[in-house]
């Protein structure tokens, strides 16, 4: 539990960076030596390719979101079926939602066992974790809804509005957590 997580230094959708006090408890790593390192095929990378589908297929849905805006109003529902927007969203929330469960779960209490100092930037983690789930199940809620309700104009671009403020607090979560973790995963993974 992060106590000042909703101050603008820490939280995921206002902050810039990491807070320079959990900077400051990081491990020495340089990100551009990263793909250099001799353990970087190990866990390290592994997680940084799914950091990637990640962050490819939440910029996919915006995507797909942003066409859906500009299909006319007699087509949106045949288009929605024609891309598998339902299946596809499903698909990529559950992956984030998984992702995040096994990080908290599995990785960052050992992580936090073998480098204390880490816990600060751990919990911080933790607490995007909360944020981003929420907003992964307001857009899961908010595209089933599309599927059964008439598509209107301004629920579509309420879901879209959505869409990109997920893709955004998602590129500041992965960035962050890979200064926190990568570099841990290379010494030991
Ligand atoms: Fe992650
Ligand atoms: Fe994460």
């Amino acid at each position: 539990m992060f106590a000042d997580y909703d101050l603008q230094q820490n939280h995921v959708a206002l902050r810039n960076g990491l807070p320079t006090e959990i900077r400051e408890t990081l491990l020495e790593s340089t990100r551009s030596q990263w793909l250099h390192h001799p353990r970087i095929s190990g866990k390290a990378g592994f997680f940084m390719s799914i950091h990637r589908n990640l962050l490819d297929g939440a910029a996919q849905l915006k995507q797909a979101l942003e066409q859906l805006l500009d299909t006319p109003d007699s087509e949106v529902t045949d288009r929605m079926k024609g891309i598998n927007l339902l299946p596809f969203s499903e698909q990529l929330i559950g992956f984030a939602h998984h992702h995040h469960e096994i990080e908290d779960h599995a990785y960052f209490p050992q992580f936090a066992r073998l480098y204390p100092q880490l816990n600060r930037g751990l919990a911080l983690l933790d607490g995007d974790h909360k944020v981003l789930d929420a907003a992964l199940e307001d857009t899961q809620k908010a595209i089933r809804n599309l599927g059964i309700i008439k598509p209107e104009r301004d629920r579509m671009a309420a879901l879209f509005k959505g869409a990109e403020a997920l893709n955004s607090i998602l590129d500041r979560h992965i960035w962050d957590e890979e200064e926190v973790i990568i570099p841990v995963l290379l010494k030991h993974g």
